[in-house]
C-alpha cells in the first residue's frame, strides 16, 4: 500500500507539473482528490490493514493528500501569472513608434482673401461687425430706402420665412449699415462680412449663397473722393501696386450717387477672355454716397454728415486674388484645388 501511495504521489506532482492551463489542474484534482478520486479509493482500502499499521497509513495519506494540495495551489498561481505575463506582452505598446502625423487643414482661399481684406480696413480705423444671416425686411429693404415694390423685394429673387414677408435671408450685407447706425455712436467707420443669399442657379458665376462685405464711413464733410481713395487703396493693397480701376454709375435705392468698380482683369491684363466675358473688366463691388433719407432714418441730418458705403462680392475678390477661373471650385471644396493656396 506504501509503495501504491509512492505511486500515486509520483503520478500526481508529474502530471501536474506539465498542465498548461487552470482548467486542466481541475481535472486533476478530481482525478487524485476527488471523491472517487485515487487517494479516496485508497483510504477506503485500509480496513484490511492490522489496527497497528492504520494509523501510521493514515498520516501518510493525510501527509500526501496535504502535498498534492499545495502542489496544486502552487501550480495554479504559476499559470495564471505566466497568462498575465503573456497578456501583458500581447498588449504592449512601444511608445517609442513614430506617430502617424495628422493631415493639417489650411484656410479656404476665400478666408485667406478676407482676412487680408480685414487687415488693409483694420489698418485704416475701420472695425469688423458681425451679423444675422436671418434678417428682417425691414432692414434689408424699408430702412435701405427700397419701398414695397421694388424689384429685389419679389419673391422670385428672395428667400422669405414666410408670406407675410417679414422675415428673410438677407440678400446683401447692407442691412448691416443699419444696425451700425442704430447701434453706434458717429463717426462710424465698419466693414461687415457674412453670407448672402438670392434665389440665382449656379453657373460660373452665381451661387443661390455667396459672401459679401459691406463696407460704410459716416463722418463730417465725406465726399466721393474718399470713396475713391479708399477703394483705390483697397484694389493695390489686395491685387498689386499698379492695378487699374473703373468707376462707372450705378443705381441702388440707398446710395446717392451710386457706382460699381471694376477692376482689370487678372487672366488677361484688359485684353478680354472667358474669366472677365471678353471685356477685360470684372466688376468687384456697387457703392454709393449714403442716401439722406437712409441718414433720416436712422435719425442722423445729413446736414451735418455724410458718408459712403460699399458692397463687395468676396467670391469674386477671391477669384480675382488668387486667379481662380471658376467660382463653383470655390464651394466644391475639392482638396486637390484647396491645396494650393
Ligand atoms: N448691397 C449692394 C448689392 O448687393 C452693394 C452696395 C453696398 C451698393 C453698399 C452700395 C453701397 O449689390
Amino acid at each position: 500500500m506504501k509503495e501504491q501511495l509512492a505511486k500515486i504521489k509520483a503520478e500526481a506532482l508529474n502530471a501536474l507539473e506539465s498542465t498548461q492551463a487552470v482548467a486542466d489542474l481541475d481535472a486533476l484534482r478530481v482525478k487524485y482528490l476527488g471523491k472517487k478520486g485515487e487517494l479516496t479509493s485508497l483510504l477506503k482500502q485500509m480496513g484490511a490493514l492490522s489496527p497497528e499499521e492504520r494509523p501510521r497509513m493514515g498520516a501518510l495519506v493525510n501527509e500526501v493528500k496535504a502535498n498534492l494540495e499545495a502542489a496544486l495551489e502552487g501550480q495554479a498561481k504559476k499559470l495564471e501569472q505566466a497568462a498575465m505575463e503573456a497578456r501583458l506582452k500581447l498588449e504592449a505598446v512601444d511608445v517609442t513608434i513614430p506617430g502617424k502625423a495628422p493631415k493639417l487643414g489650411h484656410k479656404h482661399p476665400m478666408y485667406l482673401a478676407l482676412d487680408e481684406i480685414k487687415d488693409i480696413f483694420i489698418g485704416m480705423g475701420f472695425t469688423v461687425l458681425d451679423g444675422p444671416e436671418i434678417e428682417l425686411a425691414e432692414l434689408n429693404f424699408d430702412r435701405l430706402n427700397a419701398e414695397e415694390g421694388h424689384p429685389s423685394r419679389d419673391w422670385s429673387d428672395t428667400f422669405y420665412f414666410s408670406a407675410d414677408e417679414k422675415v428673410m435671408l438677407r440678400s446683401q450685407t447692407s442691412p448691416m449699415q443699419v444696425r451700425a447706425m442704430d447701434t453706434m455712436e458717429l463717426p462710424i467707420r465698419i466693414i461687415a462680412p457674412g453670407r448672402v443669399y438670392r434665389k440665382d442657379e449656379v453657373d460660373a458665376t452665381h451661387s443661390p449663397m455667396f459672401h459679401q462685405v459691406e463696407g460704410m464711413v459716416i463722418d463730417k464733410n465725406v465726399t466721393m473722393a474718399d470713396l475713391k481713395g479708399t477703394l483705390n487703396t483697397l484694389a493695390e493693397q489686395l491685387f498689386g501696386k499698379g492695378t487699374v480701376t473703373r468707376f462707372r454709375p450705378h443705381h441702388f435705392p440707398f446710395t446717392e450717387p451710386s457706382c460699381e468698380m471694376d477692376v482689370q482683369c487678372h487672366k488677361c491684363g484688359g485684353a478680354g477672355c472667358p474669366t472677365c466675358k471678353g471685356e477685360g473688366w470684372i466688376e468687384i463691388l456697387g457703392a454709393g454716397m449714403i442716401h439722406p433719407r437712409v441718414l433720416e432714418m436712422a435719425g442722423i441730418d445729413p446736414g451735418e454728415w455724410s458718408g459712403w458705403a460699399f458692397g463687395m462680392g468676396l467670391e469674386r475678390t477671391a477669384m480675382g486674388r488668387f486667379k481662380i477661373s471658376d467660382l463653383r471650385l470655390i464651394f466644391e471644396n475639392d482638396v486637390r484645388f484647396l491645396e494650393q493656396f
